[in-house]
């Protein structure tokens, strides 16, 4: 088959640009977060957070990472435990501030360090696919006794692991316009887990609350990012990745009707992907004159066929 090897060097040509263009670049969410802190005080006693933020740490980064991976966290506090390893407990408390006259530092070995709000690089951003605002909330309204939503439950109610997370199943729903979590959690804490209640239309009603007598026990949140009506926006991303694509190459397809997105979309980007990748293989083509270059290509070729 005298054919196969010059197949095999087009196709090994046509491969090459691909596989140089794919080469991963290094993504910094796939990192920890390096972070660094500022020593506000040393400490021998502060109130301890619940029970859900008190977590084996260890050392200071770790503690760190723990507190820029649970926002709001404006401060958190290591508590040394073995001061040989470094090892010891990061204390969290989501939303609160620091407060000095809480803590006292008569002692011989103050053994808390309070750190403010790590800064951190790399920590980009996980909400992918979904909006900021779901990422740190804040509740229109902390009450006691709000109704389950209009179907009792039937779809509209999920396991969640915070509010935030709440926030972000309702974000991802056809039709969610606020959201009742409810802590079950010793803490009664938004920042902990819960149930999530996705009421699909309308807004929260603060006559169909009760009186809390005691601390509150659900915590309301409104869909700051409800998802476009399917009426308003056929296929948007696709739209406005054949349009990217579309202007890269030239390609002449355009006057694509709202109604004939998605397929015309497709192909554009097919189109887009094909003249990258000729184009390249042209220019690799180039540089690969040194025919021992072709030939190892055309050996390792077969050898892979
Ligand atoms: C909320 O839960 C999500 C999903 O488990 C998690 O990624 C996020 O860090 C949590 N946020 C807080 C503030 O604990």
């Amino acid at each position: 088959m005298q054919i196969t090897p010059f197949w095999a060097s087009i196709a090994l040509l046509r491969v090459l640009p691909v596989l140089a263009q794919t080469t991963p670049t290094p993504t910094p969410t796939s990192a920890a977060p390096s972070c660094t802190a500022s020593l506000v005080t040393s400490l021998c006693s502060y109130p301890t957070p619940g029970l859900d933020f008190a977590v084996a740490s260890d050392g200071k980064p770790s503690c760190w990472n723990y507190c820029n991976a649970h926002p709001p966290c404006n401060f958190v506090i290591f508590a040394a435990g073995n001061p040989l390893t470094g090892t010891g407990t990061c204390w969290l408390y989501p939303g609160e501030s620091f407060d000095a006259s809480a803590g006292s530092s008569d002692c011989a070995n103050p053994y808390l360090s309070v750190y403010d709000q790590p800064v951190c690089r790399g920590s980009g951003t996980p909400t992918s696919g979904s909006c900021a605002a779901t990422a740190t909330p804040s509740a229109v309204a902390s009450v006691c006794g709000y109704p389950t939503p209009p179907d009792d439950c039937f779809s509209t109610c999920t396991a969640s692991e915070n509010a935030s997370d709440c926030l972000s199943q309702c974000a991802k729903a056809d039709s969610c316009s606020y959201v009742v979590f409810n802590p079950h959690n010793p803490d009664n804490s938004p920042y902990s887990s819960g149930t999530c209640w996705m009421y699909p239309s309308g807004t929260y009603d603060a006559r169909a609350a009760t009186t809390c007598s005691g601390p509150p026990e659900q915590f309301v949140y409104k869909n700051e990012c409800p998802k476009p009506s399917p009426s308003s926006s056929p296929a948007s991303s696709s739209a406005s990745s054949s349009a990217t694509a579309r202007s890269s190459t030239e390609t002449t397809k355009t006057g694509s009707t709202a109604s004939g997105t998605v397929g015309a979309g497709t192909a554009a980007v097919a189109d887009a992907a094909l003249a990258t990748t000729s184009k390249t293989s042209a220019s690799t083509a180039l540089r690969l004159t040194n025919p021992l270059a072709i030939y190892m290509a055309v050996l390792l070729w077969q050898g892979i066929a």
